[in-house]
């Protein structure tokens, strides 16, 4: 048969060919710190001197009631001794799957320095005001957008949300209320694990369980 592939397309063979070893830096249970929120801080000051054009960027992962999985980018948009927070469309795809089905899971994934994190557990909204605090540091383009798309909808073209837009640019021409459908979530840890790529495969992984006690470290084989 043919080869429906686009001039140009990778091949299966290439693909699998794509290989790194790994060999920046290593993980090990004394050099980690006790608390996983401290550790992850002391990577992110890592990434934000290594120059990604978007170190804030993570992977987040809901469930709708019925278990079915699903992924999209957000950005971090705050991180303190409670969780990492996010904001978004509550009337969103993620925003009714978190409604079903509050448990979530991030991940953060650096390439240049070899590095990912998961991150699992509930998922809680925020205040109004602390969205509202949020919302109001946000360009004023930016805070009308949010007005004018509701999110994972379905529209009939790109004109749908254009018209939108400038229909609250002319509503809200100084001060832009925060829109009732949108504001911020947190993610609340119970469990972290820290990746740390090495050679020949034999990666180094720690994970955090969040106990009574506070927090159990072990390590993953990898
Ligand atoms: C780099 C990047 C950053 C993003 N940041 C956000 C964000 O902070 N909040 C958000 O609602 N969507 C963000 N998006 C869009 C989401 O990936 C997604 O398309 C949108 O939230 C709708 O997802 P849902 O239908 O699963 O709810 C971002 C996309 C990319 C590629």
């Amino acid at each position: 048969m043919p080869s429906s592939k686009p001039k140009g397309a990778i091949s299966e063979k290439e693909l699998q060919n794509l290989r790194k070893q790994y060999s920046k830096s290593s993980l090990t249970s004394s050099s980690i710190n006790k608390d996983p929120i401290v550790q992850f801080e002391k990577w992110f000051a890592e990434v934000l001197e290594s120059g990604f054009y978007e170190p804030n960027a993570m992977i987040l992962a809901t469930a709708s009631k019925s278990g079915r999985p699903s992924v999209r980018t957000l950005l971090l948009k705050g991180i303190d001794e409670k969780g990492f927070m996010f904001y978004t469309n509550y009337k969103s795809r993620k925003g009714i799957e978190i409604g079903q089905n509050p448990f979530g899971s991030l991940l953060f994934y650096w390439d240049k320095l070899e590095r990912q994190v998961r991150v699992e557990g509930r998922i809680e909204k925020l205040t109004k005001e602390e969205s509202e605090e949020y919302f109001n540091t946000r360009p004023y383009k930016s805070r009308v957008g949010a007005w004018a798309s509701e999110q994972s909808t379905v529209i009939e073209s790109r004109s749908v949300i254009v018209k939108e837009f400038l229909r609250y640019m002319m509503k809200f021409r100084t001060h832009v209320p925060l829109p009732p459908v949108w504001g911020g979530y947190r993610l609340v840890p119970e469990s972290f694990e820290f990746w740390q790529g090495r050679p020949n495969r034999l990666h180094d992984r720690i994970r955090y369980t969040l106990q009574k006690k506070g927090w159990k470290i072990e390590r993953l084989a990898p």
